[in-house]
């Protein structure tokens, strides 16, 4: 078991990340997380309650522990991310009679975990909550750093606050229910990490490529979550409301978000990151910022983990026009992160026009 601490004045945290002997050491993790709380409502991602064996158990140990506990089943995925959705959710806790004592605790992956963290900044203007991720996604990625959020039909994310758990439990016990495709694809975001903050997460990512594509939990998986972790950790501790540092943590994302909206979400979110790291690593070469053999290290470790690489001719005239619409857009120009070396990052304006003009070109 691995603990990180994250260091935010006045909202600090703990994330635990580690195979759980038994879903009872999870729930006395986040009952002291939690603290005094008058109940509690576990909001559960409905496949995630029907696959894994780890839900009910879960549960059951929360009521042994904490008073009025009860359980809420969310639809799957990014289907529970909407304010109709937010809103079933907010009239069952007045139903159930919550008070500001209550605690949301979110099961699921970063959609529920975002409806969760959300409904728990809104309910009461405001209650405590806790996250049980359980996709490597939200583990390494959607957990940490408080942003809450849930999708208009203008496009996703757009209404949201800022609103930081008492603590992150994650077990990796929750991943051998996961489809590969979805573990393969959280993936993308332990590269990431690694490329903008960890050179040393990036060649441990290299000798374990192999048994990481082809599931193999352990060992080191709890490692590279936590280093995972980590970078995100030290990038928010330092900056929570994203004004400066936090942008390196968009690496990969101006690309990667244009693709995922263009494909109608038929790409999944780190297999778009996969691909805008592509994108912006051969940027960077052709800007002189990125060294030449970084692209092709990157490339090699991304399709041995099973991700898509081939970005170039997927750079369509309809994806370079999304980037328009890219809500990091300043003006006419887009604030671009590049990879200087394994770990360190440059964060660079790039004219619109110009970025689309060597992107077409690469
Ligand atoms: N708040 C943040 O900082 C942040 C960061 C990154 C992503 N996100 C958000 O996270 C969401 C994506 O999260 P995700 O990739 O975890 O996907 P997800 O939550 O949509 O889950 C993906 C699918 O896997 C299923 N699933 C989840 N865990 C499972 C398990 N253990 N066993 C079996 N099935 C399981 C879900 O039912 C769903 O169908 C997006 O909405 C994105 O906007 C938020
Ligand atoms: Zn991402």
């Amino acid at each position: 078991m691995i603990t990180i601490p994250i260091v935010i004045p006045g909202r600090a945290y703990e994330v635990h990340v580690g195979r759980f002997a038994e879903p009872s050491a999870m729930a006395d993790v986040l009952a002291k997380g939690l603290g005094d709380v008058t109940g509690v409502a576990v909001l559960v991602d409905e496949t995630v309650g029907k696959r894994s064996p780890l839900v009910t158990p879960l549960v059951d140990a929360l009521a042994a522990r904490l008073p009025n506990v009860r359980r809420h089943d969310l639809p799957e995925g990014e289907a529970c991310k909407n304010l109709r959705e937010i809103e079933r959710t907010t009239d069952w806790l007045a139903a159930q009679g919550f008070d500001r004592g209550v605690a949301v605790v979110g099961v699921g992956g970063g959609a529920a975990g975002d409806h969760a963290g959300f409904a728990a900044a809104i309910y009461l203007r405001g209650v405590r909550f806790a996250l049980c991720p359980t996709t490597l996604l939200a583990m390494v990625d959607a957990s940490v750093g408080g942003k809450t959020a849930v999708d208009l039909s203008a496009g996703k994310n757009l209404v949201g606050a800022f609103h930081q758990p008492r603590a992150v439990v994650a077990d990796l016990g929750f991943l051998e229910t996961l489809p590969v495709r979805e573990r393969i694809a959280g993936l993308a975001e332990v590269v990431k990490a690694g490329l903008i903050a960890d050179a040393t997460l990036l060649a441990w990512l290299e000798e374990q490529a192999d048994s990481l594509a082809s599931g193999v939990v352990d060992p080191g998986l709890t490692e590279c979550i936590a280093a995972a972790v980590r970078v995100k950790a030290d990038v928010v501790a330092e900056d929570e409301r994203e004004s400066g540092r936090r942008a390196i943590l968009n690496f990969g994302h101006t690309v990667g978000h244009a693709l995922e909206s263009a494909s109608g979400y038929e790409l999944l979110h780190g297999e778009a990151v996969a691909l805008g790291m592509v994108a912006a690593l051969n940027l960077g070469v052709s800007l002189g910022l990125t060294p030449p053999s970084l692209p092709k290290r990157a490339k090699n470790l991304l399709a041995r983990l099973g991700l898509p690489i081939d970005v170039e001719h997927r750079l369509t005239n309809t994806v370079l026009l999304r980037m328009d619409v890219d809500k990091k857009r300043r003006s006419q120009a887009v604030r671009f992160v590049f990879v200087t070396e394994p770990g360190v990052t440059r964060l660079q304006d790039v004219p619109l026009a110009e970025l689309r003009q060597r992107l077409s070109g690469t």
